[in-house]
């Protein structure tokens, strides 16, 4: 049975959705254009217009049980094609910023992707209290008199092991929040017929959609623009490779010893820097080379994660090069700068921001993948990955 046949018309959908930004595919007229010139799918499915006719015509429940805006990747083909100017890309963009309002159990994603000002806020908030937890602590924890904090500089040694914890509590509680909306989201978009027919052994056998999703990003392959998939994959493997060292190996990594360049401490740094660096020029240059007009709608939540990601590569690095160069007190500046640049990135956008998609978009194709395997409705299934 088709799940929009069991939904009611919600007159308050539209307006719900437009609080998260650009909405407006009103002159549609279903000519099929976006479709067709989709690399996701086929000539037999509606994507992209499915999930936005749902909202169109108040369809709720349908709409927070779609995972389509998961599967576009922005690539903004369909918004060049369409002949009125609907902007399917923008649509599914601010689907996506109103999906991932609902996955969130907190109410906290909701204020913030609805609000600029509450964003930006939550921001400046963070590092702010960033900032006043370094300070205290070499004010009163370190008991460093207030006129050398400027002039005298410490090893970085002298953080351990606080600076354990702390690195620990902000990677690892965001994406503990991240992970806890996982069975949310699955009561949220499989029905609860769904959920009772699918047998286990469907999510059992297509698991590995999901890690594949997760660690090659493989439908994103499917984009024309194939640096776009190289830069964004050398993106996310350099910041896991980040993560993953900071977490397991702080103390060898953050330290005042200098290494000579082949040692692995330096080089494995060099790598996921550079590999950073690199996907974020291919994100920035791709945008440069595509048609302008279709980028102008992008709003500050979305900028944010790129931009605050620059900065803590950079501040970080910047602390490296002065420390090999000897400037000691130089260093120990940018390293406050980075931690300060750093923590908001991880405690918002990776809580509540853009960078949430790393969990939801592998999770949504894993779902579909999970769906189309147990014989369920197809929505969009040419575009799962083991189909295709
Ligand atoms: C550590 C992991 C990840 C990082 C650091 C990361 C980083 C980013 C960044 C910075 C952007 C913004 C690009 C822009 O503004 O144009 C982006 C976009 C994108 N990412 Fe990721 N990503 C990660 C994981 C993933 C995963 C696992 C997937 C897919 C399965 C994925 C799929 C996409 C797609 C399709 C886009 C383009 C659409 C959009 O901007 O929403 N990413 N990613
Ligand atoms: S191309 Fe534009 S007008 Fe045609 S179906 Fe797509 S959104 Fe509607
Ligand atoms: S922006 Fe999304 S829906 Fe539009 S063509 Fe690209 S992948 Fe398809």
């Amino acid at each position: 049975m088709a799940v929009e046949t069991l939904s009611v018309c919600d007159p308050t959908l539209l307006a719900d959705i437009r609080r998260y930004g650009k909405f407006d595919p009103t002159g549609c007229y279903q000519c099929g254009s976006c479709t067709l010139t989709c690399d996701l799918v086929d000539d037999t499915v509606t994507f992209p217009r499915r999930s936005i006719r749902y909202a169109l015509l108040g369809l709720r429940q349908p709409l927070v049980q779609s995972l389509d805006p998961w599967v576009c990747h922005d690539c903004g083909e369909c918004s060049i094609a369409c002949p009125r100017q609907a902007e399917p890309r923008i649509s599914m963009l601010t689907l996506r910023r109103f999906l991932s309002a609902q996955y969130d159990w907190t109410g906290i994603a909701p204020t913030l992707l609805q609000s600029t000002a509450w964003y930006v806020g939550s921001l400046i908030f963070v590092a702010a209290l960033t900032f006043l937890l370094i300070l205290g602590y070499h004010l009163w924890y370190v008991k460093m008199p207030a006129t050398q904090l400027v002039t005298t500089p410490l090893g970085l040694e002298h953080m351990f092991p606080l600076m354990t914890y702390y690195t620990l509590t902000v990677i690892l509680v965001p994406l503990l929040l991240l992970l806890s909306r996982v069975l949310r989201i699955w009561r949220l978009t499989m029905s609860a017929e769904e959920r009772a027919h699918i047998p286990f052994s469907a999510y059992v056998a297509e698991f590995g959609t999901y890690v594949d999703q997760s660690v090659t990003h493989s439908l994103m392959r499917k984009c024309p623009d194939r640096g776009r998939w190289l830069g964004h994959w050398g993106l996310a493997l350099g910041t896991v490779m980040m993560l993953t060292i900071k977490v397991f190996g702080l103390k060898w990594f953050q330290t005042d010893n200098l290494y000579p360049f082949y040692n692995p401490q330096r080089w494995l740094g060099y790598l996921a820097t550079g590999l950073i660096l690199y996907g974020m020029g291919e994100i920035f240059l791709g945008r440069l080379r595509a048609q302008k007009e279709i980028y102008k709608e992008t709003r500050f939540q979305d900028l944010a994660f790129p931009i605050l990601l620059v900065l803590t590569v950079l501040s970080g690095l910047a602390a490296h090069i002065f420390r090999y160069a000897g400037f000691g007190l130089t260093c120990h500046l940018l390293y406050a700068l980075h931690i300060v640049i750093a923590t908001p990135m991880l405690l918002v956008e990776m809580s509540f921001g853009k960078w949430a998609h790393m969990v939801y978009r592998p999770l949504a194709l894993y779902f579909l993948a999970v769906r189309q395997r147990a014989g369920r409705q197809a929505p969009a299934a040419e575009v799962v990955p083991h189909a295709v």
